[in-house]
Protein backbone atom coordinates (compact mmCIF):
# COMPACT_ATOMS: atom_id res chain seq x y z
CA UNK A 1 0.00 0.00 0.00
CA UNK A 2 1.21 3.50 -1.23
CA UNK A 3 1.55 5.91 2.11
CA UNK A 4 -1.14 8.27 2.36
CA UNK A 5 -0.61 12.12 2.13
CA UNK A 6 -2.94 15.34 2.67
CA UNK A 7 -3.07 15.26 -1.40
CA UNK A 8 -4.29 11.41 -1.77
CA UNK A 9 -7.10 11.39 -3.46
CA UNK A 10 -10.05 8.69 -2.41
CA UNK A 11 -11.58 6.62 -4.52
CA UNK A 12 -14.13 3.64 -3.69
CA UNK A 13 -17.11 1.06 -3.62
CA UNK A 14 -20.48 1.55 -2.52
CA UNK A 15 -22.67 -1.43 -2.05
CA UNK A 16 -24.18 -3.83 0.24
CA UNK A 17 -22.51 -6.28 1.49
CA UNK A 18 -19.36 -5.05 0.40
CA UNK A 19 -16.88 -7.43 2.85
CA UNK A 20 -16.14 -9.72 0.05
CA UNK A 21 -15.22 -7.32 -2.83
CA UNK A 22 -11.83 -7.48 -5.03
CA UNK A 23 -12.37 -3.80 -5.80
CA UNK A 24 -9.62 -2.63 -3.66
CA UNK A 25 -7.21 -5.32 -4.81
CA UNK A 26 -7.52 -4.08 -8.52
CA UNK A 27 -6.94 -0.24 -7.60
CA UNK A 28 -4.12 -0.27 -4.75
CA UNK A 29 -2.43 -2.68 -7.12
CA UNK A 30 -3.19 0.00 -10.01
CA UNK A 31 -2.28 3.12 -8.07
CA UNK A 32 1.05 0.94 -7.44
CA UNK A 33 1.94 -0.22 -10.79
CA UNK A 34 1.04 3.52 -12.12
CA UNK A 35 2.24 5.83 -9.21
CA UNK A 36 -1.00 7.58 -9.00
CA UNK A 37 -1.67 8.94 -5.32
CA UNK A 38 -4.75 7.26 -4.84
CA UNK A 39 -6.34 5.12 -2.41
CA UNK A 40 -9.84 3.11 -2.62
CA UNK A 41 -11.49 1.94 0.36
CA UNK A 42 -15.33 -0.32 0.63
CA UNK A 43 -18.29 1.82 1.59
CA UNK A 44 -21.37 0.05 2.85
CA UNK A 45 -24.03 1.82 1.76
CA UNK A 46 -27.56 0.47 2.98
CA UNK A 47 -30.24 0.45 0.87
CA UNK A 48 -32.43 3.34 0.99
CA UNK A 49 -29.27 5.55 1.80
CA UNK A 50 -27.72 5.78 -1.69
CA UNK A 51 -29.18 9.50 -2.20
CA UNK A 52 -27.27 10.27 1.12
CA UNK A 53 -24.07 8.32 0.52
CA UNK A 54 -23.93 10.22 -3.05
CA UNK A 55 -24.29 13.51 -1.53
CA UNK A 56 -21.22 12.59 1.05
CA UNK A 57 -19.33 11.96 -1.89
CA UNK A 58 -19.43 14.79 -3.47
CA UNK A 59 -19.25 17.07 0.01
CA UNK A 60 -15.87 15.13 0.53
CA UNK A 61 -14.96 15.49 -2.83
CA UNK A 62 -14.28 11.95 -3.38
CA UNK A 63 -12.34 11.46 -6.91
CA UNK A 64 -14.31 8.58 -7.84
CA UNK A 65 -16.84 5.34 -7.34
CA UNK A 66 -18.04 2.48 -8.17
CA UNK A 67 -21.03 1.14 -7.36
CA UNK A 68 -22.42 -2.19 -7.00
CA UNK A 69 -25.99 -4.36 -5.65
CA UNK A 70 -28.31 -3.74 -5.15
CA UNK A 71 -27.61 0.14 -5.96
CA UNK A 72 -26.68 -0.23 -9.62
CA UNK A 73 -29.72 0.95 -11.11
CA UNK A 74 -31.25 3.81 -8.61
CA UNK A 75 -28.04 5.51 -8.65
CA UNK A 76 -29.01 7.05 -12.03
CA UNK A 77 -31.19 9.36 -10.15
CA UNK A 78 -28.11 10.95 -8.60
CA UNK A 79 -25.88 11.95 -11.06
CA UNK A 80 -25.64 14.53 -13.33
CA UNK A 81 -25.23 12.67 -16.37
CA UNK A 82 -24.63 9.90 -17.67
CA UNK A 83 -23.02 7.49 -20.72
CA UNK A 84 -25.42 6.56 -23.36
CA UNK A 85 -24.50 3.15 -22.94
CA UNK A 86 -25.11 3.14 -19.12
CA UNK A 87 -28.44 4.96 -20.08
CA UNK A 88 -29.77 2.50 -22.28
CA UNK A 89 -28.75 -0.63 -20.00
CA UNK A 90 -30.13 1.15 -16.81
CA UNK A 91 -27.47 0.62 -14.51
CA UNK A 92 -24.47 2.21 -13.91
CA UNK A 93 -21.09 0.75 -11.56
CA UNK A 94 -18.83 3.54 -12.08
CA UNK A 95 -19.31 7.35 -11.31
CA UNK A 96 -16.79 10.02 -12.18
CA UNK A 97 -17.11 13.06 -10.99
CA UNK A 98 -18.02 16.33 -13.17
CA UNK A 99 -18.23 19.57 -11.59
CA UNK A 100 -19.73 19.53 -8.35
CA UNK A 101 -21.59 16.28 -9.38
CA UNK A 102 -21.05 12.68 -11.11
CA UNK A 103 -21.13 11.08 -14.15
CA UNK A 104 -22.62 7.63 -14.55
CA UNK A 105 -20.13 4.76 -17.09
CA UNK A 106 -21.32 0.96 -17.03
CA UNK A 107 -17.31 -0.04 -16.88
CA UNK A 108 -18.80 -4.14 -16.50
CA UNK A 109 -19.66 -4.30 -20.10
CA UNK A 110 -17.14 -1.82 -21.47
CA UNK A 111 -14.67 -3.90 -19.87
CA UNK A 112 -16.29 -7.22 -21.14
CA UNK A 113 -15.64 -5.86 -24.54
CA UNK A 114 -11.78 -4.79 -23.50
CA UNK A 115 -11.48 -8.22 -22.26
CA UNK A 116 -12.91 -9.90 -25.05
CA UNK A 117 -11.02 -7.46 -27.46
CA UNK A 118 -7.62 -8.73 -25.56
CA UNK A 119 -8.59 -12.21 -26.75
CA UNK A 120 -8.84 -11.55 -30.48
CA UNK A 121 -12.94 -11.46 -30.10
CA UNK A 122 -14.63 -8.19 -32.28
CA UNK A 123 -18.66 -7.87 -30.99
CA UNK A 124 -19.13 -6.13 -34.57
CA UNK A 125 -20.56 -8.87 -36.72
CA UNK A 126 -20.74 -11.66 -34.48
CA UNK A 127 -23.16 -14.08 -33.88
CA UNK A 128 -23.60 -14.78 -30.71
CA UNK A 129 -25.41 -17.42 -28.15
CA UNK A 130 -26.14 -15.70 -25.01
CA UNK A 131 -26.90 -18.43 -21.49
CA UNK A 132 -29.48 -16.76 -19.53
CA UNK A 133 -31.91 -13.56 -19.08
CA UNK A 134 -31.13 -12.41 -15.92
CA UNK A 135 -29.63 -9.33 -14.61
CA UNK A 136 -26.10 -10.00 -16.28
CA UNK A 137 -27.15 -11.64 -19.35
CA UNK A 138 -29.61 -8.66 -19.95
CA UNK A 139 -26.42 -6.29 -19.41
CA UNK A 140 -24.45 -8.31 -22.20
CA UNK A 141 -27.71 -8.59 -24.62
CA UNK A 142 -27.25 -4.34 -24.44
CA UNK A 143 -23.60 -4.72 -24.99
CA UNK A 144 -23.95 -6.52 -27.80
CA UNK A 145 -26.49 -4.72 -29.54
CA UNK A 146 -24.31 -1.23 -28.78
CA UNK A 147 -21.32 -3.07 -29.97
CA UNK A 148 -22.83 -4.27 -33.43
CA UNK A 149 -23.35 -8.03 -33.20
CA UNK A 150 -24.97 -9.19 -35.71
CA UNK A 151 -27.07 -11.50 -34.31
CA UNK A 152 -27.96 -13.01 -30.64
CA UNK A 153 -29.86 -16.48 -29.56
CA UNK A 154 -30.78 -16.08 -26.15
CA UNK A 155 -30.98 -18.84 -24.48
CA UNK A 156 -33.36 -19.29 -20.82
CA UNK A 157 -34.78 -22.28 -18.87
CA UNK A 158 -37.58 -19.75 -18.62
CA UNK A 159 -38.36 -18.80 -22.20
CA UNK A 160 -40.45 -15.81 -21.38
CA UNK A 161 -37.74 -13.56 -19.83
CA UNK A 162 -35.79 -15.03 -22.57
CA UNK A 163 -38.88 -13.12 -24.97
CA UNK A 164 -39.26 -10.00 -22.78
CA UNK A 165 -35.23 -9.27 -22.75
CA UNK A 166 -35.29 -9.74 -26.10
CA UNK A 167 -38.35 -7.52 -26.92
CA UNK A 168 -36.65 -4.83 -25.02
CA UNK A 169 -33.46 -4.64 -26.59
CA UNK A 170 -34.86 -4.39 -30.14
CA UNK A 171 -36.64 -1.57 -28.92
CA UNK A 172 -33.87 0.27 -27.92
CA UNK A 173 -32.11 -0.15 -30.94
CA UNK A 174 -34.69 -0.53 -33.52
CA UNK A 175 -33.55 -3.53 -34.75
CA UNK A 176 -34.59 -7.70 -34.25
CA UNK A 177 -30.92 -8.95 -33.43
CA UNK A 178 -31.78 -10.45 -30.61
CA UNK A 179 -33.80 -13.66 -30.22
CA UNK A 180 -35.80 -15.35 -26.87
CA UNK A 181 -35.16 -19.25 -27.20
CA UNK A 182 -35.93 -21.61 -24.34
CA UNK A 183 -33.10 -23.89 -23.37
CA UNK A 184 -34.37 -27.06 -24.07
CA UNK A 185 -34.91 -26.00 -27.72
CA UNK A 186 -31.26 -24.62 -27.98
CA UNK A 187 -31.22 -27.15 -31.56
CA UNK A 188 -33.31 -24.77 -33.21
CA UNK A 189 -30.54 -22.39 -33.63
CA UNK A 190 -29.29 -22.28 -37.06
CA UNK A 191 -25.65 -23.90 -38.07
CA UNK A 192 -22.89 -22.25 -37.76
CA UNK A 193 -19.78 -20.77 -35.71
CA UNK A 194 -20.59 -18.87 -32.61
CA UNK A 195 -19.49 -16.96 -29.73
CA UNK A 196 -20.84 -18.04 -26.43
CA UNK A 197 -21.14 -15.62 -23.55
CA UNK A 198 -22.60 -17.91 -20.50
CA UNK A 199 -24.61 -15.44 -17.90
CA UNK A 200 -26.37 -17.91 -15.66
CA UNK A 201 -25.64 -19.00 -12.05
CA UNK A 202 -25.39 -22.47 -12.95
CA UNK A 203 -21.77 -23.51 -12.83
CA UNK A 204 -20.70 -21.18 -9.88
CA UNK A 205 -18.56 -22.74 -6.92
CA UNK A 206 -19.82 -24.63 -4.88
CA UNK A 207 -21.80 -26.24 -7.95
CA UNK A 208 -18.73 -26.77 -10.03
CA UNK A 209 -19.96 -30.06 -11.86
CA UNK A 210 -23.28 -28.37 -13.30
CA UNK A 211 -23.82 -26.78 -16.39
CA UNK A 212 -26.91 -25.63 -18.25
CA UNK A 213 -26.79 -27.70 -20.65
CA UNK A 214 -24.20 -30.56 -21.69
CA UNK A 215 -25.23 -31.58 -25.14
CA UNK A 216 -22.15 -31.90 -27.62
CA UNK A 217 -24.36 -30.63 -30.55
CA UNK A 218 -24.66 -27.36 -28.90
CA UNK A 219 -20.75 -27.01 -27.79
CA UNK A 220 -20.14 -28.25 -31.43
CA UNK A 221 -21.56 -24.68 -32.38
CA UNK A 222 -19.15 -22.65 -30.41
CA UNK A 223 -15.90 -21.19 -31.59
CA UNK A 224 -15.25 -19.34 -28.57
CA UNK A 225 -17.10 -19.29 -25.08
CA UNK A 226 -17.19 -16.69 -22.54
CA UNK A 227 -18.02 -17.65 -19.19
CA UNK A 228 -19.13 -14.65 -16.53
CA UNK A 229 -18.46 -17.31 -13.57
CA UNK A 230 -14.51 -17.04 -12.44
CA UNK A 231 -14.76 -18.93 -9.39
CA UNK A 232 -14.03 -22.11 -10.23
CA UNK A 233 -11.39 -20.64 -12.99
CA UNK A 234 -12.51 -23.48 -15.38
CA UNK A 235 -16.50 -23.75 -15.08
CA UNK A 236 -17.66 -27.01 -16.61
CA UNK A 237 -19.31 -25.18 -19.27
CA UNK A 238 -15.33 -24.05 -20.22
CA UNK A 239 -14.37 -27.61 -20.40
CA UNK A 240 -16.79 -28.68 -22.56
CA UNK A 241 -16.42 -25.63 -24.91
CA UNK A 242 -12.18 -26.51 -24.79
CA UNK A 243 -13.31 -30.38 -25.00
CA UNK A 244 -14.90 -29.40 -28.62
CA UNK A 245 -12.26 -27.74 -29.59
CA UNK A 246 -13.51 -24.00 -28.70
CA UNK A 247 -11.40 -21.35 -27.02
CA UNK A 248 -12.45 -20.84 -23.47
CA UNK A 249 -12.14 -17.97 -20.90
CA UNK A 250 -13.57 -17.08 -17.43
CA UNK A 251 -14.79 -13.78 -16.01
CA UNK A 252 -11.99 -12.65 -14.07
CA UNK A 253 -10.12 -10.47 -17.13
CA UNK A 254 -14.17 -8.54 -17.59
CA UNK A 255 -13.22 -8.16 -13.78
CA UNK A 256 -10.10 -6.86 -13.72
CA UNK A 257 -11.48 -4.75 -16.80
CA UNK A 258 -14.15 -3.23 -15.31
CA UNK A 259 -11.51 -1.74 -12.48
CA UNK A 260 -8.61 -0.88 -15.51
CA UNK A 261 -11.71 1.67 -16.90
CA UNK A 262 -12.60 2.83 -13.86
CA UNK A 263 -9.45 3.55 -13.04
CA UNK A 264 -8.43 5.29 -16.06
CA UNK A 265 -11.63 7.18 -16.36
CA UNK A 266 -10.47 8.41 -12.95
CA UNK A 267 -7.26 9.72 -13.17
CA UNK A 268 -7.03 10.39 -16.59
CA UNK A 269 -3.89 7.54 -17.32
CA UNK A 270 -4.21 4.73 -19.80
CA UNK A 271 -3.24 1.10 -18.28
CA UNK A 272 -1.03 -1.37 -20.19
CA UNK A 273 -1.28 -4.74 -20.89
CA UNK A 274 1.69 -5.27 -18.60
CA UNK A 275 0.10 -3.30 -15.72
CA UNK A 276 -3.38 -4.99 -16.35
CA UNK A 277 -1.40 -8.50 -15.90
CA UNK A 278 -0.11 -7.55 -12.64
CA UNK A 279 -3.67 -6.96 -11.57
CA UNK A 280 -4.91 -10.55 -13.39
CA UNK A 281 -1.71 -12.17 -11.26
CA UNK A 282 -2.97 -10.60 -7.75
CA UNK A 283 -6.73 -11.22 -8.59
CA UNK A 284 -5.78 -15.22 -9.50
CA UNK A 285 -3.37 -15.14 -6.31
CA UNK A 286 -6.67 -14.21 -4.01
CA UNK A 287 -9.12 -16.00 -6.39
CA UNK A 288 -6.82 -19.32 -6.29
CA UNK A 289 -7.12 -19.81 -9.91
CA UNK A 290 -4.23 -21.41 -11.25
CA UNK A 291 -5.01 -21.49 -15.07
P1 LIG B 1 -27.78 -12.41 -12.26
O1 LIG B 1 -28.11 -11.04 -11.74
O2 LIG B 1 -26.46 -12.94 -11.75
O3 LIG B 1 -27.91 -12.50 -13.73
P2 LIG B 1 -30.39 -13.58 -11.90
O4 LIG B 1 -30.97 -12.31 -12.39
O5 LIG B 1 -30.97 -14.23 -10.69
O6 LIG B 1 -28.84 -13.41 -11.57
O7 LIG B 1 -30.39 -14.61 -13.14
C1 LIG B 1 -29.98 -15.94 -13.01
C2 LIG B 1 -29.99 -16.59 -14.39
O8 LIG B 1 -29.53 -17.95 -14.25
C3 LIG B 1 -31.37 -16.70 -15.03
O9 LIG B 1 -31.23 -16.63 -16.43
C4 LIG B 1 -31.83 -18.09 -14.58
O10 LIG B 1 -32.82 -18.68 -15.40
P3 LIG B 1 -34.39 -18.39 -15.11
O11 LIG B 1 -34.68 -17.05 -15.69
O12 LIG B 1 -35.10 -19.48 -15.82
O13 LIG B 1 -34.56 -18.44 -13.62
C5 LIG B 1 -30.54 -18.85 -14.72
N1 LIG B 1 -30.53 -20.06 -13.90
C6 LIG B 1 -30.40 -20.16 -12.56
N2 LIG B 1 -30.43 -21.45 -12.17
C7 LIG B 1 -30.59 -22.21 -13.30
C8 LIG B 1 -30.67 -23.60 -13.58
N3 LIG B 1 -30.59 -24.51 -12.60
N4 LIG B 1 -30.81 -24.01 -14.87
C9 LIG B 1 -30.88 -23.10 -15.88
N5 LIG B 1 -30.80 -21.76 -15.68
C10 LIG B 1 -30.66 -21.31 -14.42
Amino acid sequence: MREINGRTRVCGLMGYPVEHTLSPLIHNTLAQELGVDMAYVPFSVEPGRLKEAVEGARALNLAGLNVTVPHKREVISCLEQIDPLAQKVGAVNTLVRCGDGFKGYNTDLTGLQRAMKEDGIELAGERVILLGAGGAARAVAFLCAYAGVSEVWMLNRTLKKAQAVAAEVNQAFGRECIHGLALSDHEKIPKGSYLAVQGTSVGLFPHVEDVVTGDAGFYQKIHTGYDLIYRPSATKFMQLVRAHGGKAYNGLKMLAYQGIQAFELWNGVAVERAQAASVMKKLKEETGAHE
